[in-house]
């Protein structure tokens, strides 16, 4: 690959800042498929691309890019990531990699059946203090890893406008049963888990799971979309269109050290006419006119991996899959109120 071309499916708000930070990023843009004419229609002017179309199949006929980026709805996924690795291209997919571990798999299979490459969007391994926790533990500097506490709450609002799309455990859960991996690097092998503040909704908007690992070690996995509109912005006013907050927290705990950090900074606290706001500063920020932190470090990163100029070892698809088998295994653990086992391979 010299300049890699891609082609983002799915252009709502994460796909258009997908767009944006691809093209900064270095790679060519080259299509875009959305099922919503008007949407795709505004978005190929915007990023001037010409070739669109309302599904990715016949895109990739008549386009052959390197890479297809996919920030489609959540039940999209393994269509598109199947659709696209069947067709030679890479895959770059936002999280959920699926929604269940059969098709986790089977997108993993058939990664390897092509020699092709999955990054699957965990942003949050991405921020510099995840990274910097994350070699503190590989490097010993809090012994023994005993436990681990990720708290992650969204604006209640989010909730109401798409928060019961899915099963809020594949929008918000799914970060930190992630994260958690990333830390201790081993499947899942029980679960247990609590919900409530369902009325009248399809889905519940708090839940609490608590997860043990092979080796032992367990974690906490706790969401409420409960944060009212009269908290602090944390995502007002920058590059992706969603105003409201995530407030949030992780703990790793060892026999010889803690490590504790907020999931969205509040270094910098801004009083103005706009009201009070506590930007986040890690994820996507915008430094310079483009778009830096997370998001562009985990796109520099998939480039890489795609390029074959990196091994794909700080986001395998591997854990991507035992993330999703994690997660149905604390939906299921909801549903019946009892322990599950993930399912494995
Ligand atoms: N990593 C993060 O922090 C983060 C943040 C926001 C969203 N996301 C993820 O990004 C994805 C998109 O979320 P969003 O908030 O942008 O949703 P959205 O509803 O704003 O956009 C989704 C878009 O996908 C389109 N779409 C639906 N089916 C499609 C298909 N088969 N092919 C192509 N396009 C299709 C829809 O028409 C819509 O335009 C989700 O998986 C979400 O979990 C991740």
């Amino acid at each position: 690959m010299t300049v890699p071309t891609v082609v983002v499916a799915g252009v709502g708000r994460f796909g258009a800042l997908h767009a944006r930070v691809w093209a900064e990023a270095g790679a060519r843009l080259v299509g875009l498929v959305d099922p919503d004419t008007a949407r795709l229609t505004e978005m190929a002017q915007a990023h001037r691309v010409d070739e669109t179309d309302n599904a990715l199949a016949p895109l990739l006929d008549r386009v052959r890019p390197d890479v297809v980026v996919i920030a489609s709805d959540e039940a999209s996924h393994v269509g598109l990531a199947v659709t696209a690795l069947e067709s030679g291209c890479h895959v770059f997919v936002e999280k959920p990699l699926a929604l269940s571990s059969t098709d986790a798999w089977r997108i993993a299979d058939t990664a390897a059946a092509h020699r092709r490459q999955v990054v699957a969007g965990h942003i949050s391994r991405f921020t510099a203090p995840m990274a910097r926790m994350r070699a503190g533990i590989e490097g010993g500097a809090v012994g023994t890893l005993c436990a681990l506490r990720l708290r992650r709450d969204f604006s209640r609002a989010w909730y109401l406008s798409f928060g019961d799309r899915v099963h809020p455990v594949w929008e918000s859960c799914i970060h930190d049963i992630d994260l958690a991996i990333s830390f201790v690097r081993t499947p899942v092998r029980r679960v247990v888990a609590m919900c409530s503040g369902a009325a009248g909704a399809a889905a519940p908007s708090v839940v609490s799971a608590l997860l043990e690992f092979d080796n032992g070690v367990t974690a906490t996995v706790e969401s409420a979309w409960l944060v009212p509109a009269t908290a602090p912005g944390t995502l007002d006013d920058g590059p992706l269109t969603l105003d409201g907050a995530i407030v949030g927290e992780v703990e790793v705990l060892g026999l010889a050290g803690m490590f504790k950090q907020r999931l969205v900074s509040d270094a910098l606290v801004e009083w103005t006419g706009a009201g009070v706001q506590v930007p986040d500063m890690s994820l996507w920020p915008e430094e310079d006119g483009v778009v830096g932190g997370a998001l562009r470090r985990e796109v520099g990163y998939a480039l890489a991996v795609f390029a074959g100029r990196r091994d794909p070892d700080l986001m395998p698809v591997e854990e991507a899959c035992w993330g999703v088998a994690a997660a149905e295994a604390v939906v299921e653990s909801l549903r019946t109120g009892l322990p599950v086992e993930p399912a494995r391979r």
